[in-house]
């Protein structure tokens, strides 16, 4: 890994998580630098977002490569070539290729707008998780920040955060108090792999120091039975 790791981030959609990202990236806060940000999609705000802060932007789909296999080489090559030590998944709303995981291998984060592995898996994206939590009556959801692997939605789970639904929540409200969180947790999450104080073993992952703030409610002793 670099001195100042190096990220690269997809995304598909309005990039609010991409722009925390690149805050503190600017800040100092996160100690990482931004390489690139790529997506699907030519008129995303995200892409906007990233041309706007002079980091180099890329419209990578299937319609400017020519197929999936072609998205996967043009993706490989631009982390090589921008010498990328961490991919950031930031609301990208495609199936990430097997020869882009290959290259990073534990270094693909995905951020997920709910609780895995519960609301996950293929299908479970945008609107259509917050919608299936307030169909199941679920009373809490939350931000799951976790690493890619070829399993969708199954890789190992680095932070996890809760969000309380509330009485009348539509999806949108609910998407709005999620993505709230998710915008405390994903560069945290980032900024503690730059800092080399995330370790994997399986599915157990060690990050030295523990999370910033807990998202556990803390129960006395002399509570349990
Ligand atoms: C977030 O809710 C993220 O969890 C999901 O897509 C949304 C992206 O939001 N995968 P934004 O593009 O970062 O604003």
């Amino acid at each position: 890994m670099s001195a100042i790791p190096s990220m690269a981030v997809l995304c598909s959609g309005g990039g609010s998580n991409l722009q925390v990202l690149l805050d503190k990236a600017r800040s100092g806060e996160l100690s990482g630098h931004i390489a690139f940000v790529a997506g699907n999609n030519s008129k995303a705000q995200s892409l906007a977002r990233a041309r706007a802060a002079s980091v180099p932007t890329y419209h990578v789909s299937t319609a400017t490569e020519g197929s999936q296999e072609g998205v996967g080489k043009r993706l490989s090559a631009l982390i090589q070539e921008h010498r990328v030590d961490f991919l950031v998944l930031a609301g990208y709303m495609r199936p990430l290729p097997a020869e882009v995981l290959a290259l990073l291998p534990q270094r693909v984060v995905n951020v997920h707008p709910a609780l895995l592995p519960a609301f996950g898996g293929q299908g479970m994206f945008g609107q259509h998780v917050h919608e299936a939590v307030l169909r199941r009556g679920a009373q809490w959801s939350g931000v799951t920040v976790h690493l890619v692997s070829e399993d969708y939605d199954e890789g190992p789970i680095l932070w996890q955060r809760i969000v309380a639904v509330h009485p009348g929540d539509t999806s949108e409200i609910l998407a709005r108090r999620v993505l709230a969180v998710e915008h405390d947790t994903l560069w945290k999450v980032m900024r503690a792999f730059c800092q080399k104080r995330v370790t994997i073993s399986g599915k157990s992952v060690h990050v030295q120091g523990g999370w910033d703030e807990s998202c556990c409610v803390p129960v006395r002793s002399g509570q349990l039975r």
